[in-house]
């Protein structure tokens, strides 16, 4: 139903999905009338993604991309989630994230349009008034009154200077960052300097800083406010919690991400993760609390929106053959 082209065009525009470190770890492959996806084994971030959750939310995402980007080409399907299978035999060297069973003369879902949109912004966001329009989704609380932004922001930077103490941490995260455009990877995934809004000279502090500097900036005290990030959390008008019911498949919950991302993509915002938020249990419950986000729920990822004060920083995506298995 699906010639290679039409296949090969589907996966590189799935896989502007947001992923977690944009590590990137959902792979597809074609097999007659049905696509695979699956989670590459070799992508694991024992640190940041103990559980492997952001893994499977990554991969939900990029499931919810590959529907959007097969009813561009009029094709659509019948969704397995596989993830709580924990199917790792079936295709050698991968988790089986979810299993589409292929169907001609679908309705093409205009929301396609927004995969190529979307981009993570990690700048100061521009303080005209926002048109929302009336969005607003039963899974996500939206907070805009200042001061809850504000104590959101304190919170962020407190629960991330927490996570950051960990050397373990900053060596998985000085791994996946891509400090200089000399870095082999630069182009095809991790976080690269441009997307991290740093110069040569910020990104050579930032290595230091987090590698063998840290324990001489931490006893100076000055580690808070090389990894502070208030001053522009403040700048965003929105933040969303986003919050699922608590026994969801991660993948479930990706695609739902994915919708709530690309909606906001819509509107013209920029969105920007603050996974610490979520990945520290303290500050998951202190904000759970203040929203009255319910036990049966989870806080799944709070973000910053906004319109963004600058263009998208140029993309890093993995080239195909590393995508289709
Ligand atoms: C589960 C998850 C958690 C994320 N957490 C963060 C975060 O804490 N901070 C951040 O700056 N970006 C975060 N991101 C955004 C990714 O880094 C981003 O999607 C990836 O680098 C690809 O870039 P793009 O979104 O611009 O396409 C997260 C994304 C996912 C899916």
């Amino acid at each position: 139903m699906l010639s290679k082209p039409e296949f090969e065009a589907i996966v590189a525009l799935a896989n502007l999905a947001p992923s977690i470190h944009n590590a990137q770890p959902a792979r597809w492959r074609l097999v007659g009338d049905r696509i695979e996806i699956g989670a590459d084994r070799s992508i694991i971030l024992p640190q940041a993604d103990p559980t492997g959750r952001h893994i499977g939310l990554s991969c939900g995402a990029a499931l919810e991309a590959t529907v959007l980007a097969l009813s561009k080409h009029g094709v659509g399907g019948t969704v397995t989630d596989l993830w709580d299978d924990d199917d790792w035999h079936s295709w050698s060297g991968h988790r089986m994230v979810a299993r589409i069973e292929l169907a001609k003369n679908a309705t093409t879902d205009p929301t396609f349009l927004q995969l190529d949109q979307r981009f993570t912004w990690r700048g100061a966001f521009s303080d005209e008034p926002l048109g929302l329009y009336g969005w607003s989704r039963p899974d996500t609380a939206m907070v805009m009154d200042a001061p809850m932004r504000r104590w959101v922001a304190d919170l962020n930077d407190a629960a991330s200077l927490g996570i950051l103490r960990r050397k373990a941490f900053r060596r998985e995260l000085l791994s996946w960052m891509r400090l200089t455009p000399s870095d082999a990877r630069y182009r095809y995934d991790g976080l690269s300097r441009d997307a991290l809004r740093m110069d040569s000279r910020i990104a050579r502090k930032v290595r230091l800083g987090f590698g063998v500097l840290w324990p001489l900036l931490n006893a100076l005290g000055k580690t808070s406010a090389m990894t502070a990030e208030a001053d522009l959390t403040r700048t965003a008008p929105l933040i969303a919690c986003f919050h699922r019911p608590k026994d969801e498949s991660a993948v479930q919950t990706g695609r739902a991400y994915l919708r709530l991302c690309l909606e906001a993509t819509q509107l013209g915002l920029a969105g920007w993760p603050m996974a610490a938020l979520t990945d520290d249990d303290t500050a998951r419950d202190m904000i759970s609390q203040q929203l009255a986000i319910g036990p049966e729920r989870a806080l799944i990822q709070v973000l910053r929106f906004g319109v963004p004060t600058g263009a998208a920083p140029p993309r890093a995506r993995r080239p195909l053959a590393e995508l289709i298995g």
